[in-house]
């Protein structure tokens, strides 16, 4: 059983801390026989977010600066759970030090930058994969066998989105997910890129698309310590700072195969807490996701006799290898954090086995692609055509 050596770098963020979790809790669901891993450092310069680091990975020593766990021999993996500005710098600096890369999404600020990135990792032979998470929830793999297998035929039309309302009221605090340095593509790289990697999974390439990008609130009161939207109560005499990059996108999207989709996603949504759907429109069937029923894909099939036609409600269960490794008994739902316990098996996996899994950097760099083709479009108010990797 080889054993993977892994260095979480933000490792006392929300990522961080799942990605980390995620390394010691899959072997008790989805076995050793792949591998396992052993965190062996946690990379956070917050010096007040490094409490408990003891009981989340009891063998990590404790680094401040990235740059010295890439320099280590004795690790195998960096996982990168930075803010977006940082990837591709970070993932830059690892790859060229011959570390496999586990790196949250979006890959890159630019497709430029995701290109270097998955060109590298190819020329060096390294396991390079990105952290979208919610395609690993094994209901997902039940929407692609449906497609590949024909029953919905040939994909006619895609629709999907993705909102919060973090940002829906105009005196939520200013965090780094508003500031364009930072987060140089708000939230069509953030948010976006999760739809982007459900269209890449389950539809294909993107071949060109136009896209709107709002911001819906200029200036934002500056609250210490606020995360996601969050802080404590304004006093007024707060200072303000300027939004950089986008609140909300919609785009009208053409696919390689011929497929037409529309796409909507936005930090800007009142009352939505999380929402994520997608509906693909087949010329034999449909299929339909709510991720407020997060394990059930909704089917309808042409074949279906008349007077017997209707959208199936198909749950994902025990049937699925993954959900039963988890759980004995349908219906009992896997979430978010399985999702990432899934993940983080398969960088394992991929690592022990040198076998890549989606989605590697070759799927970042697409989806860095619309990412950029959103940025470009909604600054031109035009078509953007995407040009096929190389
Ligand atoms: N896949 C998903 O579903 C998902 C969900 C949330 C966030 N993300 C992505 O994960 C990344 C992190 O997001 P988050 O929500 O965990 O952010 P976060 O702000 O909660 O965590 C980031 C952590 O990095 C630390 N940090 C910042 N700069 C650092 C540096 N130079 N050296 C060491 N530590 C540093 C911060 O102190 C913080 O603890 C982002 O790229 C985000 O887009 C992905």
């Amino acid at each position: 059983m080889k054993e993977v050596r892994v260095a979480v770098l933000g490792a006392s963020g929300w990522m961080g801390k799942v990605h980390t979790m995620a390394y010691s809790t899959f072997p008790h669901f989805l076995g050793t026989a792949h591998g396992t891993a052993r965190v062996v450092a946690l990379v956070e310069h917050n010096p007040d977010l490094l409490k408990d680091t003891e009981v989340r990975a009891p063998d990590a020593r404790i680094e401040t600066n990235w740059q010295s766990v890439i320099a280590d021999p004795d690790i195998d993996l960096i996982d990168i759970c930075l803010p977006d500005n940082l990837h591709y710098e970070v993932a830059k600096a690892a790859l060229l030090a011959g570390k496999h890369v586990y790196c949250e999404k979006p890959l890159a600020d630019t497709a430029a930058q995701a290109r270097e990135l998955a060109d590298i990792a190819r020329a060096k032979g390294l396991i390079a994969r990105v952290g979208h998470a919610f395609p690993r929830n094994p209901v997902h793999d039940l929407a692609k066998d449906i497609i590949q297998s024909g029953e919905i035929g040939d994909i006619l039309l895609f629709k999907g989105c993705q909102h919060i309302d973090m940002y829906a009221d105009p005196a939520a605090p200013f965090m780094w997910r508003a500031d364009g340095k930072l987060a140089p593509t708000g939230i069509v790289g953030d948010t976006g890129s999760h739809v982007f990697s459900f269209m890449d999974f389950l539809v294909g390439r993107v071949s060109s698309l136009i896209a709107d990008n709002i911001i819906s609130t200029r200036m934002r009161p500056v609250v210490a310590g606020s995360q996601l939207g969050r802080g404590g109560e304004l006093t007024g005499a707060e200072e303000m700072a300027e939004v950089t990059n986008p609140d909300a996108t919609n785009i009208l999207v053409k696919f390689a195969n011929g497929a037409s989709g529309i796409v909507d996603f936005s930090r800007i949504a009142m009352g939505r807490k999380f929402r994520q759907t997608y509906e693909i429109y087949g010329t034999k069937g449909s299929l339909a996701y709510d991720y407020d029923e997060v394990n059930r894909l909704r089917f309808y099939s042409n074949a279906d006799r008349s007077g017997r036609q209707g959208f199936r409600e198909i749950d994902v269960g025990t049937e699925n290898a993954t959900y039963r490794a988890f759980l004995p008994l349908p219906n009992f739902a896997l979430g978010y954090n399985e999702s990432k316990i899934i993940e983080a098996f398969e960088v394992i996996r991929s690592i022990t086995s040198n076998s890549p899994a989606w989605p590697t950097f070759e799927s970042g760099h697409h989806i860095c692609q619309i990412v950029d083709a959103c940025m470009q479009s909604s600054r031109t108010r035009s078509w953007v055509d995407i040009p096929a990797a190389a």
